[in-house]
């Protein structure tokens, strides 16, 4: 039994062949029906429990599919609608649901509450999103690049706007896979320094460039994300504005990254806040590819955790 917590906390080879094993099952399943089953079925009579202390169209969607293409079942649950929202405990919450369930998938706002759903679950959870990180969408991601351009070592990432969840697992991701990292935002929205600290001990390059346009030259993936996100409290609206606008993606800043450069957003964008329409829906954007390899991405992170 294995939890997907983090990418920092996966070994690299592990990491490796969860993306390759997801290639595998996609190219299997091209041209079928999307509720077509997979040829084969490795969830056949589990089933996994999807909860949601917050909104989701693309984890709910994708970890549901995923799991009826693998021959499971779901049940999808609302964390206002549990007893967990209503004084349960995280901890009795786990053991009742490894009683019923073989996997869980929990999006959460406080990264405490995964984890303490972790340390008490009898089966493997898997981290749906956090405040702190979200790291099934960094494996779809890194899926979405090596497909468009081939391996990710080496090559340069540049996130712009604020040091969020997304960004976290992005600087995760550096160190496991190496490529350098670039985090371009003012800088009270930094990321956290100990997952800067923490990707540079382990040898990789992270850098953090305030200018913009200094940024992005030479980078080989501009990647940006919500200027507010879940867990944020909404009174700052207007400063977060601000503070974000000259770190939009807008077709004169994508033109200064190298020219074969990928844009990528893990969605929902506001558009034309922290990226324009012009570059979502411009070529250089793979933001709906992005949001395919979620459904592959997942399916083999959860045939990884099941040791299917
Ligand atoms: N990118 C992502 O996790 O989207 P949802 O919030 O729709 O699940
Ligand atoms: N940073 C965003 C990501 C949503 C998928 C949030 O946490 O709201």
């Amino acid at each position: 039994m294995q939890n997907f917590l983090d990418i920092n906390q996966i070994e690299q080879r592990q990491l490796r062949s969860i993306l390759d094993d997801a290639s595998r099952t996609k190219a299997a399943r091209a041209g079928l029906p999307k509720g077509t089953m997979d040829v084969e079925q490795p969830l056949a009579g589990q089933m996994v429990a999807l909860i949601f202390e917050k909104p989701s169209t693309r984890t709910r969607v994708s970890f549901d599919l995923g799991v009826r293409q693998m021959g499971g079942q779901t049940t999808v649950l609302s964390g206002s609608e549990m007893q967990l929202g209503h004084g349960e405990t995280i901890a009795d919450t786990a053991r009742v649901l490894s009683r019923y369930v073989d996997l869980i998938m929990i999006r959460t706002f406080e990264e405490a509450t995964l984890l303490e759903m972790a340390e008490y679950a009898s089966v493997p959870v898997i981290n749906g999103l956090t405040n702190r990180t979200h790291p099934c969408q960094i494996m779809a991601d890194i899926m979405t690049y090596e497909e468009h351009r081939g391996p990710i070592r080496g090559k340069r990432v540049v996130w712009t706007g604020d040091g969020n969840n997304v960004c976290a697992s992005f600087i995760h991701a550096a160190s496991q896979f190496g490529f350098d990292f670039v985090f371009s935002g003012p800088a009270t929205l930094d990321p956290e320094p100990t997952f800067v600290a923490e990707a540079r001990a382990k040898g990789a390059q992270i850098e953090i460039v305030r200018d913009v346009a200094q940024a992005v030259r030479s980078a080989d993936l501009l990647v940006t994300d919500t200027w507010i996100s879940m867990h944020d409290s909404q009174t700052a609206r207007e400063r977060r504005h601000n503070q974000l606008r000259p770190y939009q993606v807008d077709d004169a800043l994508m033109a200064m990254a190298k020219p074969d450069a990928l844009f990528m957003h893990c969605l929902p964008a506001h558009r034309n806040e922290e990226v324009t329409s012009s570059v979502m829906d411009g070529p250089h954007s793979v933001v709906f590819d992005e949001a395919e390899n979620r459904l592959h991405a997942q399916k083999a992170i959860m045939r990884w955790c099941l040791a299917q």
